[in-house]
């Protein structure tokens, strides 16, 4: 099966999807967006209220920032892939509980096997505890982390983790928007030296 094909089959399986409640409060869910043929994939923590009512991901505030952030290495979204921890909103954007993300994160997991990137950067903590976990990486606070490079190698090959803040910070704190496109030179750099091979 192509990557399309398998994305497809994976995406009708998450759209049925029940095996937590979250499933009875969304409105759409929220599966991810992007090129499957990407160097950096952007995992995100859950659909707020504007993806929900969309079915994509990062289409409110925080998505505006993270376009920015992104024009800023001079990528779009139709350079990258995005997609969340959770595919379902937590009931007012709470935090989403161990049992959510042991359900959903299976789906995640496809997702990154499906498009092999050579990137995996992460969008906020949860996200962070979650590949970092994943691939063995000792955990540590995002306050130390953010930014920089881990390597990685596993049977597809080495892979980098970045751990990156949320976009959402500077929604609330626009000072910090100078560290995030400091942090964010760095996947700008790390696709360029792929490219170069
Ligand atoms: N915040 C996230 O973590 N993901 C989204 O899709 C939107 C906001």
């Amino acid at each position: 099966m192509s990557k399309e094909e398998r994305i497809e089959k994976l995406e009708q399986e998450i759209m049925a999807c029940t095996k937590c409640s979250l499933h009875k409060t969304r409105k759409n869910v929220v599966v991810g967006a992007g090129s499957l043929d990407t160097g950096v994939m952007f995992i995100g923590e859950a659909p707020g209220f504007n993806e929900d009512m969309k079915g994509e991901p990062f289409v409110g505030r925080a998505g505006g920032v993270l376009d920015r952030l992104l024009k800023s290495v001079g990528l779009e979204r139709k350079d990258i892939y995005i997609a969340n921890i959770l595919k379902c909103r937590p009931p007012g954007n709470r935090n989403p509980t161990g049992e959510e993300i042991r359900a959903c994160t299976p789906y995640l997991d496809e997702q990154i096997s499906i498009i092999r990137p050579r990137v995996l950067a992460t969008l906020g903590s949860f996200p962070m505890s979650y590949v970092f976990g994943k691939f063995g990486l000792k955990e540590d606070k995002i306050g130390m982390v953010h930014g920089k490079v881990f390597s990685i190698s596993n049977l597809a090959g080495i892979r980098k983790i970045v751990p990156l803040y949320h976009p959402a910070v500077a929604t609330y704190n626009p000072g910090r928007m100078a560290m995030l496109l400091d942090d964010f030179k760095v996947i700008g750099e790390l696709l360029e030296g792929e490219a170069k091979g």
